[in-house]
């Protein structure tokens, strides 16, 4: 068996096959592996029904895997359940975990009370998250009385309040207004930031796992497509999209010019500027681009290469994974 001390978390050929109404299997986790190195933060990224639900559940031990392993911190959890959920924290989807009779400050005291934390000694870091997650003047509020926005900060102060080396967070921004969902994400990507814990935060929302992970795991269908850093999965799917500012009305000719040589041509003009779009066919072909611009007498007010986002790996990932099954079908 091999060792990797030093983990704070690893999957390894993790398996949960769940039967339906009709006995019929569902693989919900499909035999997937990965590692988590402290201080990381890590994005489950997929569609509903991908399994990201069932992993975390997994690794909590709330859900048993049909086979494979996880190891938390070094620590085989089935071997070591339930002492080893001292190390982890978790806010799981739907469920928000509070008493809702009980203040916001009430609910962390008693969430950090039964996982041992002294309360005194901890007085100073509830009031910095109570602060950083906008709560302040809600502490001493009825958790039932608050918007579904504040509740859900709610249950992830009352996670992160337990000081845990790990913390999964389970699709934390869903049902949120677009305004809470950002704040939250800010907060939660400087929180990482300073705070060196490892965090698991699952989505099937690109924007949030892009906002505050370094690093993505795609599934679908029970599976790992991807995973690589958010960085170098832009930087493999860079595409050569330019878009381009000139000053003033596009010169006469400049649009049939580009035309001839650039696929995906778009030009926008208005008297004071004009705005261009368009792919170069080869890396080269930005100095055949400059040539056309500065015959046509333009005159470049900003230049910038046109990033590719997250979505857009996420389909072309998904679409490759299609071909490959159809591939595989092909005798
Ligand atoms: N308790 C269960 N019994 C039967 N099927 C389940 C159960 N929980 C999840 N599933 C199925 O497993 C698949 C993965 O679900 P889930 O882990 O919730 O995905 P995600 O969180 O990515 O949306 C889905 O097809 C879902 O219907
Ligand atoms: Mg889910």
């Amino acid at each position: 068996m091999e060792h990797h001390d030093g983990l704070a978390l690893e999957v390894d050929q993790l398996k949960k096959v769940f039967r339906d109404r009709s006995a019929r299997e569902v693989r919900a986790v499909d035999g997937i592996s990965f590692r988590v190195a402290p201080g990381e933060v890590v994005g489950l990224l997929g569609p509903n029904g991908a399994g990201k639900t069932t992993t975390i559940k997994c690794i909590l031990g709330l859900v048993r895997p049909t086979s494979g392993r996880v190891t938390i911190l070094g620590r085989d959890v089935a071997s070591h359940y339930p002492g080893i959920l001292s190390q982890v924290s978790a806010v799981l989807e739907g469920s928000r975990n509070l008493y809702w009779r009980m203040t916001v400050w009430e609910n962390i005291e008693f969430f950090t009370g039964i996982h041992g934390l002294p309360r005194r000694q901890h007085r100073r870091y509830f009031e910095h998250l109570v602060e950083r997650f906008g709560l302040a003047d809600k502490r001493d509020v009825e958790v039932r009385k608050l918007s579904q926005g504040m509740k859900q900060k709610t249950a992830v102060v009352c996670a992160l309040a337990k000081r845990t080396p790990l913390v999964f967070l389970d699709e934390p921004t869903l049902g949120l207004d677009v305004e809470t969902s950002y704040e939250l994400r800010e907060t939660l990507k400087d929180l990482a930031e300073e705070e060196n814990r490892t965090v698991v935060l699952s989505s099937h929302n690109m924007d949030v796992v892009q906002d505050v992970c370094k690093r993505v795991i795609i599934m679908t269908a029970g599976r790992v497509v991807a995973d690589d850093s958010i960085e170098h999965l832009m930087g493999l799917f860079k595409t050569r999209a330019y878009r381009l500012v000139l000053r003033g009305p596009a010169p006469e000719g400049l649009e049939a010019g580009l035309a001839a040589h650039f696929p995906g041509l778009k030009v926008q003009s208005t008297p004071h500027m004009t705005q261009v779009r368009l792919r170069l066919p080869e890396p080269n072909d930005i100095y055949m681009l400059m040539d056309l611009l500065r015959d046509a007498g333009a005159t470049i007010e900003e230049i910038s290469q046109e990033e590719p986002d997250l979505e857009k790996i996420f389909l072309e990932i998904g679409r490759k994974e299609r071909e490959n099954q159809c591939n595989s079908r092909i005798p």
